[in-house]
């Protein structure tokens, strides 16, 4: 079968989703399928391999949707808003190709911390208090406690701040508004940092991976998540008790958002119970990243797992 593998993207995690996308591109095609690579530059252009399919936008994408045109399923591997956060899903969907992953609205809620946490509230899942203020409200905000703040919309920790005392306040709200006019103020959850992986297999069963635990000197920001200094342990030691609340709460969260393919939860483990962090609808796929260590820990090898990604795509 012919899949067409789609990285890169127009966001801060541009250079992410080119390693996630020659990864899955990669393992596909030792796998028998054939890919063709994709990928949007930052400008906005498509390319096929090395070569750009036009000098502008409009023309490179209807060179590209012919390229969809022939695939029997579309992989889009791009990470972050005008990607992960529905848009390719809606132009997969707009041209009835089976793709893999998740569709526009749980692509669109997942991305959003802000939607991500009344879903999470409303189906019972406890998640950091927080406010959501917009970049227009910056110079009224007051400090009151330590407190995260992190752009409503966007990935791998960029424009995310931990702040400590009022003279920190304004610059990472600024900061964060450089990603997203809607930022986010969270109280700093103390906990263990684990994440949970969920797959939805083609005949419709999803089921989660075991936990992994990330250890790091500071905080798993976008530094630490990709040079090389955090370590993870797979699968991570946690007691049956925290261990089942995980996997229940990571179902439930992808079932609330209405996920396919594969999402990671992301979550504190705290002496309550866990306390869910975010969501993601494309996660990192490198080989070294999470999601392809829990499903090692669970048997299946990076090659079965994209594999099965690519039998349970949906139009
Ligand atoms: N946003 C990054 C790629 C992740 O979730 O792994
Ligand atoms: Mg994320």
């Amino acid at each position: 079968r012919r899949i067409a593998v789609i990285g890169g993207g127009q966001n801060a995690e541009h250079d992410v989703s080119l390693a996630t996308a020659a990864a899955v591109a990669k393992a596909l095609c030792s796998g028998g399928f054939d890919v063709d690579e994709l990928t949007i530059d930052r400008d906005g252009i498509w390319r096929r391999g090395a070569d750009a399919l036009g000098a502008k936008t409009i023309p490179s994408l209807a060179a590209a949707l012919r390229v969809i045109e022939r695939a029997d399923v579309v992989f889009p591997a791009v990470h972050g808003p005008s990607g992960e956060d529905g848009t390719l899903a809606a132009l997969c969907a707009l041209a009835h190709t089976p793709m893999v992953g998740s569709d526009l609205r749980a692509g669109a809620l997942g991305m959003d911390k802000w939607a991500t946490k009344l879903v999470a509230r409303d189906a019972g899942i406890r998640t950091a208090p927080g406010r959501l203020v917009t970049a227009a409200e910056i110079a009224d905000i007051e400090f009151e406690t330590d407190a995260v703040v992190k752009p409503a919309s966007a990935g791998s920790s960029f424009g995310v701040a931990l702040v400590r005392d009022a003279s920190q306040l304004r610059e990472a709200l600024r900061r964060a508004a450089r990603f997203d006019d809607r930022i986010l103020i969270e109280d700093v959850v103390a906990g263990r940092e684990i994440d949970v992986a969920v797959l939805r297999e083609a005949d419709g069963r999803r089921w989660a991976s075991p936990p992994l635990e990330i250890h790091t000197d500071g905080l798993f920001d976008t530094r630490s998540k990709y040079d090389g200094s955090a370590r993870f342990s797979v699968p991570a030691e946690i007691d049956g008790t925290d261990r089942a609340a995980l996997s229940e709460a990571a179902l439930r969260m992808f079932d609330a958002l209405g996920c396919a393919g594969v999402a990671r939860i992301d979550f504190f483990l705290t002496g309550h119970g866990p306390v869910l962090n975010e969501v993601n609808t494309m996660p990192g796929m490198t080989a070294e990243s999470q999601v392809p260590r829990m499903f090692a820990a669970a048997g299946l090898s990076y090659e079965q797992l994209v594999a099965r990604l690519v039998d349970a795509a949906t139009v």
